[in-house]
């Protein structure tokens, strides 16, 4: 077999990245470790930035969440029993699209589908190879038998615990990380939304988000201790203390039901660098990974998808390798912007173990500048409908 580039991963990143490629003429094959009804059935954030939209859009992909994504056009911060809204377009006439992950891996499957793509799914132990040489490729087993695929370009598309990072031997790659000391238990239920937009809690118990995937689905997670296991939370315990860390308007106002899913997620951030190794790309979580405090980590992955495929598309229509050398610092600038804002929204809104009542003090005044100042305001606005790509 042979393709121009071969991609590794069928999450939001692989699968983006495919299709603007097929765009531009780019033949490409996706290899997945699992079955597509596996990767449709991994519940992630579903909050998109105008650009992400824009992207899906270019590749045709974008039908349904222009008429099923809901668009907001602010957020709620809430401290000190009571909630302050940022007028997200009013301070930078943008709006952010609540709509699944999920939902955008799927349409971007069909869109693959429909183009007579070569997706192959259920491949085990697929590895990267000779990138450093002028002649890459991939292999895989598949039904118990070994495949080849040669290439001219790899993108690792695999997600935080993917391999084509992990290919990669120090000291040509460096990383930098931080595990926060708590997780996020979540829960889906079917019931609507307890507010109309999302609900950023800072709650001397715990930080508390009420999200929503439509106006009859609802996603509330709380701030939970890493030790925590999903067996300790029954249905009822998490309603109760998702209550105890909202105002008492949205306590009234919530509707509870039985949950549909229910996950403890733990909380990193993570940056390796670079993001290219000779004929290998990192892009999406293989190279970065975000707290989910503000959502951005589906968006990077579409930052880096949109980079890399500009970048191959002036490599085989102009013959220059201006793009790809300059991939992997475009895309990073972009990502650190996005790991501070992550790394700041989270530090202002979860209880730390270690900070102690003076962090908590510090996080109040933080909140209540953020809230009052219109400068403040912005910054957060500005960073939460996403950075311009
Ligand atoms: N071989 C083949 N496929 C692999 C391998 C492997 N060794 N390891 C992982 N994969 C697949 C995973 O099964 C998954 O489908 O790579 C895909 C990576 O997808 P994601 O984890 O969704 O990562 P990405 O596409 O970068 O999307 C980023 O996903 O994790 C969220 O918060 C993150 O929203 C962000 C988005
Ligand atoms: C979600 O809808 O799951 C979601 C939204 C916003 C976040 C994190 C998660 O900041």
């Amino acid at each position: 077999m042979r393709t121009k580039v071969a991609i590794i991963g069928a999450g939001p990143a692989g699968l983006l990245l495919g299709q603007l490629l097929h765009k531009f003429g780019i033949d490409n094959v996706i290899l997945e470790r699992q079955s597509p009804d596996y990767v449709l059935g991994r519940i992630r954030a579903g909050l998109l930035e105008e650009g992400t939209v824009a992207l899906l859009d270019e590749v045709g992909a974008a039908t349904r969440a222009h008429a099923e994504g809901l668009l907001h056009e602010g957020i709620e911060l809430a401290f000190s029993g009571r909630r302050h809204r940022i007028d997200m377009k009013a301070a930078t006439g943008k709006t952010v699209m609540i709509y699944g992950q999920t939902e955008v891996t799927l349409d971007l499957m069909n869109a693959r589908k429909a183009a007579g793509l070569t997706s192959i799914y259920e491949a085990a132990d697929v590895e990267p190879h000779d990138f450093d040489g002028g002649h890459p490729r991939v292999t895989w087993v598949k039904d118990g038998v070994t495949h080849e695929i040669d290439c001219d370009f790899i993108a690792g598309c695999d997600g935080f615990h993917g391999i084509s990072r992990a290919s990669v031997k120090p000291p040509a790659i460096e990383t930098f990380e931080r595990v926060y000391p708590f997780g996020w238990l979540g829960i889906l239920s079917e019931t609507p939304p307890v507010s109309h937009e999302l609900i950023y809690s800072n709650h001397a118990r715990g930080f508390a988000l009420c999200t929503m995937r439509s106006m009859h689905r609802s996603r509330y997670y709380v701030q939970c201790s890493l030790d925590d296991h999903i067996d300790q939370w029954p249905d009822d315990r998490f309603w109760d203390e998702l209550k105890r860390r909202l105002d008492q308007k949205a306590v009234d106002q919530l509707v509870t039901g039985p949950s549909i899913e229910k996950s403890i997620a733990p909380l990193r951030s993570f940056v390796a660098e670079p993001m290219r190794f000779g004929r290998m790309f990192l892009a999406g979580d293989a190279a970065h990974i975000v707290p989910p405090t503000g959502a951005k980590g589906l968006n990077l992955a579409a930052s880096d998808a949109h980079y890399l495929s500009v970048a191959l598309r002036e490599y085989y229509d102009e013959k220059s390798s201006a793009g790809i050398d300059a991939y992997s610092d475009k895309a990073l600038k972009r990502v650190w912007k996005a790991v501070r804002f992550s790394w700041w929204m989270t530090s202002m809104l979860h209880k730390f173990p270690d900070t102690g009542t003076i962090g908590a003090r510090i996080q109040l005044a933080e909140l209540d500048y953020v809230t009052s100042s219109k400068a403040a305001m912005t910054s957060l606005a500005e960073n939460y409908v996403g950075l311009p790509f």
